[in-house]
């Protein structure tokens, strides 16, 4: 058979859950970005999901764009190298960042990302990280302004995460059985 699920160790965030603090996140956002020019900033794939429910949480005017970069390719640990896979299509002068990703790990996609936008003179950038894992972190000063959910040091799929490409449309957050990425 051909069930997912069977792959899911145990759900560690849930539907319901994710959805209260996407609108809890989205109501803070709105809150905070009065009078700015909101510009949600999606690192593709991963963020996806998460971007697609947030973006409807926030309750002003404000656009989107998106941003693919490679760090992990098909395995479970970092490569330890970052590159550009798709850029964003607009001039971010004069706009207010927000970076919407799936999960702060080692913090080193996330601080190369911040480091190249920030060349290109926004009015400000910010970081929002669905989950994040503080336990791996690699890179001391980065960190999300807005986090939905701190987890322990286990790998997770759904809600747009993924195992080499799979799980991504699971609707919770599962910690994925070792055995799956052991073999
Ligand atoms: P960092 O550069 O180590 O912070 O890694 C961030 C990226 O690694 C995320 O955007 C994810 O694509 C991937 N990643 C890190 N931890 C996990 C995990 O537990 N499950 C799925 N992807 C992960
Ligand atoms: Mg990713």
């Amino acid at each position: 058979m051909n069930d997912m699920r069977n792959d899911i160790l145990e759900v560690l965030v849930s539907e319901e859950e994710l959805k209260e603090k996407v609108a809890q996140l989205g109501r803070q956002i709105t809150e905070d970005y009065q009078g700015k020019k909101l510009l949600l900033v999606s690192i593709l794939k991963g963020s996806v999901v998460f971007m697609a429910d947030l973006m409807r949480a926030i309750d002003m005017y404000c656009q989107i764009d998106f941003m693919n970069v490679s760090s992990y390719g098909k395995g479970v640990k970092t490569s330890g190298t970052v590159k550009i896979i798709k850029d964003l299509d607009i001039d971010i002068r004069g706009f207010d960042l927000l970076i919407v990703e799936d999960i702060l790990d080692s913090g080193m996609t996330l601080s190369y990302i911040k480091k190249i936008l920030m060349e290109r003179e926004p009015n400000s950038i910010r970081i929002c990280t669905l989950l994040d894992k503080p336990e791996r972190r690699q890179v001391p000063d980065i960190k999300a302004d807005y986090v939905g959910f701190e987890i322990p040091d286990e790998f997770v799929v759904g809600y747009g995460l993924d195992c080499g490409e799979i799980y991504r449309n699971l609707p919770y957050i599962g910690a994925l059985d070792p055995k799956v990425y052991s073999k």
